[in-house]
């Protein structure tokens, strides 16, 4: 196994492994380090099953199944199906995942670690991949708040709703996914987590807000809160923290969800086909208590 880190913010390719087998500890420990430390890796060529993704994917921690209940792979609801494909006048995936600024499961109680994410199908044009998954570093972004915000935020907690970027896709994004009903409401009520969280891997201080999910600051009135959020989603999406994935057939991509923040890239048409499949990875195995 070799990791060949990027010479960007974060990122690193890791070879020399084949994902459909299982990993052995010390091949396991090695790849939790290196998320900690690049906060996305990527492993190519690799192919695998669905049942494979699940299985290297639980190797981290307890997998998620999706809220909205939907595009899951038939008698494998751990599997999540992304995709623009229509097939016999029906999407065999969800179409618009991800697409703006946002921590995955930050609106969960039980947070996730990892998003595993394995590309089947690449839109290109002109040669040149479509459809990037880009990242932000919460690492250096806490680093680099100014010391009044870190003073300010220290020991406080933001609440995160799930229906914020539910919404949001639905109001800006010309999204066709219905409102979330009141069972699906009530499965993810808003919760609250600390802004600054210590990294289970690095031990390092993350900032753990996130335009998609975190809707205010808790015990503080409504227009700062307003006034604070806005800043810090300023500061977290600036370009000098950001790397770009660009997809190949057969990569997996693993990420980091509290040292990265992520958007999936909507640059390409409905006849540009993309296809993902997607595992959610639960902290219960990186942090022995909940936040
Ligand atoms: C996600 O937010 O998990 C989807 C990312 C992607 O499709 O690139």
């Amino acid at each position: 196994m070799e990791i060949i880190p990027t010479d960007k913010v974060l990122g690193a390719r890791i070879e020399g492994l084949d994902l459909s087998h299982p990993l052995t500890e010390m091949e396991n420990t090695a790849v939790v380090e290196a998320l900690g430390k690049y906060g996305v890796v990527s492993f190519p060529k690799q192919s695998l099953k669905a049942n494979e993704l699940k299985a290297f994917s639980s190797s981290f921690g307890t997998l998620e199944i999706n809220v909205a209940g939907s595009y899951q792979e038939p008698g494998q609801p751990e599997v999540m199906i992304l995709s623009n494909i229509v097939e016999d006048g029906k999407p065999i995936g969800l179409a618009d995942a991800g697409q703006d600024w946002h921590t995955d499961m930050s609106y969960s109680k039980d947070v996730a670690f990892a998003n595993v994410l394995y590309g089947i199908k690449i839109p290109r044009r002109d040669g040149i991949a479509l459809g990037c998954t880009e990242f932000a570093n919460m690492h250096i972004a806490y680093e680099e708040l100014p010391d009044s915000y870190k003073s300010r935020l220290e020991g406080m907690t933001a609440t995160h709703d799930f229906n914020k970027f539910w919404e949001t896709m639905r109001r800006e994004k010309g999204s066709s996914r219905p409102p979330l009903t009141e069972e699906q409401r009530r499965k993810k009520p808003p919760v609250s987590h600390p802004v600054f969280l210590t990294h289970p891997i690095t031990r390092k201080k993350v900032l753990y807000a996130n335009p998609g999910y975190t809707i205010k600051i808790d015990g503080m009135d409504l227009a700062e809160s307003d006034e604070i959020l806005e800043f810090l989603f300023k500061h977290q999406l600036q370009k000098k923290y950001r790397y770009k994935h660009e997809w190949n057939e057969n990569d997996v991509l693993m990420w980091d969800n509290f040292g990265t923040l992520h958007n999936a890239v909507a640059d390409y048409g409905p006849d540009e086909h993309r296809l993902i499949k997607r595992c959610q990875v639960m902290a219960d195995k990186v942090f022995s208590s909940s936040l």
